[in-house]
């Protein structure tokens, strides 16, 4: 079985999309949810799944290496950040090199870096007057949102399209794809 552990810090439907396509998969598994935010929906969606899910606050991830033991007990063969807004620690990226992908809500090197995350990626999409947005799939490196892209998927936007819509839009991509990238890319390594 290869296993996949999920980060996330917010709602967690991403998180529900990818456990709900893995449950009963023959090869891949989600072993579980690690996450850094006491209260985040994510967890309530673990409790109904009957997901493991743990917490850890931002001095236990930042400051110990506790969070990378865990991961170490968990031999992952990848690591998702689905909605996760931490930047990760440099020794965790060394100790999984090309095994820790994220999605962004855009088509990156567009609407990446600090700051931008969750609505406002949105927001900026808007005000620029876009006429497509989508998401990015990529390896996680040291730097927010520039590590290498594995795969991006478009939608269109229309100028009256508010920023629920787009993000509505954006979702919907993510739930369409994500599973079927994370699938490909544990099948192919
Ligand atoms: C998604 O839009 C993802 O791209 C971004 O955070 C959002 C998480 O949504 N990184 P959810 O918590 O999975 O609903």
């Amino acid at each position: 079985m290869k296993r996949i552990v999920l980060f996330a810090s917010g709602s967690g439907s991403n998180v529900e999309n990818i456990v709900t396509y893995f449950s009963g998969h023959s090869n891949i598994t989600v072993s579980c949810v690690l996450t850094n935010k006491r209260d985040a929906h994510v967890l309530d969606r673990c409790n109904r799944l009957g997901v493991p899910a743990f917490y850890f606050n931002k001095a236990g991830f930042v400051n110990t290496p506790l969070v990378l033991q865990l991961l170490k007990c968990l031999e992952p063969d990848l690591i998702v950040l689905a909605g996760f807004l931490l930047k990760i620690p440099p020794d965790l990226v060394n100790a999984f090199p090309g095994k820790i992908i994220n999605i962004h809500p855009a088509l990156l090197p567009k609407y990446g870096g600090k700051g931008m995350y969750g609505k406002h990626v949105h927001i900026a999409v808007k005000s620029e007057g876009e006429s497509e947005t989508g998401i990015t799939i990529h390896y996680v490196n040291e730097h927010y949102d520039e590590g290498a892209i594995i795969k991006q998927f478009k939608v269109e936007i229309a100028k009256e399209d508010t920023v629920d819509q787009i993000t509505a839009k954006v979702h919907a991509l993510e739930h369409r794809h994500f599973p079927q990238v994370i699938e490909d890319i544990l099948l192919e390594s």
